[in-house]
């Protein structure tokens, strides 16, 4: 018996899996934002579900044996459903010895009139969901090659974007986004859904969020990858504007350690396993008082950051202030850099013993 189960998981990828992505302002080797890593888990945790409901011993995805795919949608699946079985035809010899590669598939899907999207105007792998398009292989894979111009779905050419910038508000309650308002037109939006979806809107409007990448793969190889991730872009920034401006300075230097973990698990694969749930907890735990609203402007593929408020911010406009002097004494800073001078002054010393500089 063959059945099919079509679902509408947005939802739950927002809150469960993109959420904490930005609480932890997720990011791989400083410029990827994981759009299809975070995805992988989510996807995989519906298909054991749906196994396990129907009775199915076997599950089965279609990513390569050279990718991180792979890792990733098999963790999940024996971390939630332990006997499950595995199929992936990529691992298979008789499968990879029929079809070489990616153009082997092609020539049997037009033989079979099976529609792919990959075309040979078009040849390269693509990855689309709520969160990102990535873009890997066919001509990407010289590194050397520009992507051409009309390879993005989700974002406008920046330089073809429009000439007056859009301006957000966007409110933060525990580090997520509760709602953004467009102050230039009034627009608002509220649920989680509505808000990933209205910033992907704006900023694919003005080209927010292209990367083109080499990066390294869990497996050990380096691959090329290019990505748009508009609405995950504007929202990166945005918190850690918000962040930095609610959090005590040594949480945020431990989270931030947190945060750099956290988006290797996801990149790896792990993101259901203890580790990754004690360092999501953790990450969760410094979101308490990151609340507030940020105001930025989005314009020709960049977010410009305008100003912040917040009722939980540590910044004390006074003590700062060098109009007044607030509750500090300058008189201190002299023993403070004195004393942080201790250890410079002693290595100047000993270096000019020894000679060398
Ligand atoms: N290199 C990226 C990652 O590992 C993107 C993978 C894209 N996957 C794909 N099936 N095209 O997260
Ligand atoms: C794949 O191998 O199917 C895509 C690339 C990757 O997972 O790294």
């Amino acid at each position: 018996m063959a059945k099919v189960f079509i679902e509408d998981l947005q939802g739950e990828f927002v809150e469960e899996f993109i959420w904490p992505s930005v609480q932890a302002n997720a990011i791989y080797e400083d410029r990827y934002l994981l759009g299809t890593s975070v995805a992988r888990p989510c996807i995989a945790r519906r298909q054991v579900q749906i196994a396990q409901r129907e009775g199915a011993q076997y599950v089965s995805h279609g990513a390569t044996g050279k990718g991180n795919d792979q890792v990733r949608f098999e963790l999940t699946c024996y971390a939630l459903y332990p006997e499950v079985k595995i199929i992936s035809p990529w691992r298979i010899p008789e499968f990879f010895n029929r079809f070489r590669g990616r153009k082997d598939l092609m020539e049997y899907a037009n033989e079979h009139d099976i529609p792919v999207p990959v075309t040979p105007k078009a040849p390269w792998s693509m990855d689309a969901n709520l969160m990102h398009i990535s873009y890997e292989s066919g001509i990407l894979e010289n590194p050397k090659t520009h992507a051409p111009v009309d390879l993005y779905l989700m974002t406008k050419n920046p330089e073809d974007s429009p000439n007056t910038p859009d301006v957000l508000e966007i409110e933060f309650l525990k580090g997520v986004p509760i709602k953004v308002i467009n102050v230039v037109d009034g627009k608002a939006k509220d649920s989680p859904l509505e808000i990933f979806s209205y910033l992907n809107e704006i900023g694919g409007k003005h080209g927010v969020g292209r990367i083109d990448i080499v990066e390294n793969r869990f497996i050990g190889m380096k691959s090329r990858g290019i990505y748009e991730t508009p609405g995950g872009t504007i929202l990166y920034q945005a918190h850690l504007d918000i962040e930095t401006f609610t959090m005590d300075k040594e949480v945020r230097r431990i989270k931030q350690g947190l945060g750099i973990t956290f988006s290797e698990l996801i990149y790896n694969g792990f993101w259901f396993s203890p580790e990754c749930a004690f360092v999501r907890d953790c990450i969760a735990r410094s979101q308490e008082n990151v609340e507030g609203k940020v105001q930025l402007s989005v314009f020709k593929g960049q977010v410009y950051m305008l100003g912040r408020e917040s009722p939980k911010s540590l910044y004390n406009e006074e003590l700062v202030s060098m109009d007044v002097q607030g509750d500090y004494d300058p008189c201190d800073a002299s023993g403070f850099i004195k004393i942080n001078a201790v250890r410079l002054r002693e290595h100047h010393r000993l270096q000019g013993l020894s000679g060398s500089k």
